[in-house]
């Protein structure tokens, strides 16, 4: 996005017969925004015709810092390309080049989660390594006619000298998927705290087939993640007894997460809030402390228990609307704490404001009667 704003004039006659033509159509979502990002990148490095990766003694920093990152091991070619008349005559090797650095160092840029673009940070690519037990973790700012700019939350306190980590991918895709990504699109095998656990640990068990046997060791989940409040292992799957295991079977999350949001968008109000629940728990057992997909979850299943009261409100028992509240409430706090620590992105409306807002009916709600 950088890139495009300085470059803007330079792009944009050829961008608009690039994304019509055939070659561009015939790309995956994630390969267009690569194809972009790749072709803008070109033009920032290459504006005066000198092609070679030796950094430029004019001292631009990005492309001193570029040339200096990581190549890929994996030969992969180039996306077809926007070409500029100036960036037509980059020889294919040197793209080549530039490609191999950029799949190994390019962001997912998110805002509450929500990805919109892949960027380019090569300071952030040489300074922070991944592991997924990170303690920090990138944000993007966006703002009106600037830059999207990146910047790193810690989750918690770092004692000095640590190395400071960032996740490069969800740390709750399953152990395998997570290997396969990180060797094939940065060429490393991840030897965190979780990937040596989950690895050691293997084959895992699923869950029981039936339900009284599930129900009881959701509970269990439950009961532990609460337990744990002061603990000092983070993320807490490091202190579950074998018995929990099946919580990390590849087919668990999905499934749960695929019920949750059915039911909640249904108006399933008993089903959504139980899976939310378990959703929230075992969020918080497998993702490190304050991890945002733990506030932004936590949020939805406080909404979803708001939805139920305001539905139920004259349907149903007094008690039964007071415990949906209650779980809002006590939704709501977690999602409170979580994203005030990742703190806002810059765009309006977002989840901090909803929490503002969740809370001011909350506590209207305690006042009656
Ligand atoms: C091409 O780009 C224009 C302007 O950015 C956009 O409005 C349009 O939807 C794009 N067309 C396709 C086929 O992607
Ligand atoms: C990242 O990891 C590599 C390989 O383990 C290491 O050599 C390097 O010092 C680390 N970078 C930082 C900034 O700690
Ligand atoms: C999850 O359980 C299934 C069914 O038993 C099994 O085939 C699969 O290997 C398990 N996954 C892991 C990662 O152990």
């Amino acid at each position: 996005m950088a890139q495009w704003k300085a470059h803007h004039r330079r792009i944009c006659k050829a961008y608009n017969r690039y994304n019509i033509s055939s070659e561009y159509q015939a790309l995956s979502v994630n390969e267009k925004v690569d194809a972009v990002l790749l072709s803008q990148v070109l033009i920032q490095l290459y504006p005066n015709d000198q092609f070679d990766l030796t950094p430029s003694t004019d001292g631009d920093p990005l492309a001193a810092t570029f040339s200096d990152l990581l190549e890929s091991s994996a030969q992969v070619d180039p996306p077809p390309l926007c070409r500029t008349s100036k960036s037509a005559a980059v020889p294919r090797d040197t793209i080549r080049k530039i490609f191999s650095r950029f799949g190994n160092n390019n962001f997912i840029l998110h805002s509450h989660l929500n990805t919109y673009a892949h960027g380019v940070y090569p300071m952030a690519s040489r300074f922070f390594n991944h592991s997924c037990t990170p303690n920090c973790v990138a944000k993007y700012i966006i703002a009106p006619q600037q830059v999207v700019k990146m910047e790193l939350v810690a989750l918690h306190n770092i004692a000095a000298g640590d190395e400071l980590t960032i996740p490069y991918l969800d740390p709750a895709l399953p152990y395998e998927t997570r290997q396969d990504a990180l060797q094939s699109n940065y060429g490393f095998q991840c030897a965190c705290q979780l990937c040596i656990f989950q690895g050691r640990i293997q084959p895992i068990p699923p869950l029981p087939s039936t339900l009284p046997e599930t129900s009881h060791l959701w509970d269990r989940l439950r009961a532990f993640v609460d337990s744990m409040g002061d603990s000092q292992d983070n993320p807490l799957v490091f202190a579950i007894s074998e018995e929990l295991y099946p919580f990390l079977n590849d087919t668990c999350l999905p499934d749960l997460s695929e019920q949750f949001t059915r039911s909640s968008h249904e108006g399933e109000f008993d089903i959504a809030i139980l899976t939310g629940k378990r959703l929230l728990a075992l969020y918080r057992m497998i993702y490190p402390r304050n991890f945002p997909q733990i506030g932004m979850h936590a949020l939805e299943l406080a909404k979803t228990a708001w939805n139920a009261v305001v539905t139920m409100e004259h349907k149903a028992d007094l008690s039964v609307v007071q415990s949906f509240a209650d779980e809002a409430r006590a939704s709501v706090l977690i999602a409170s704490r979580v994203l005030n620590n990742f703190g806002i992105e810059g765009d309006e409306g977002g989840p901090l404001e909803e929490i503002r807002i969740l809370q001011g009916l909350l506590s209207e709600e305690r006042a009656l009667p």
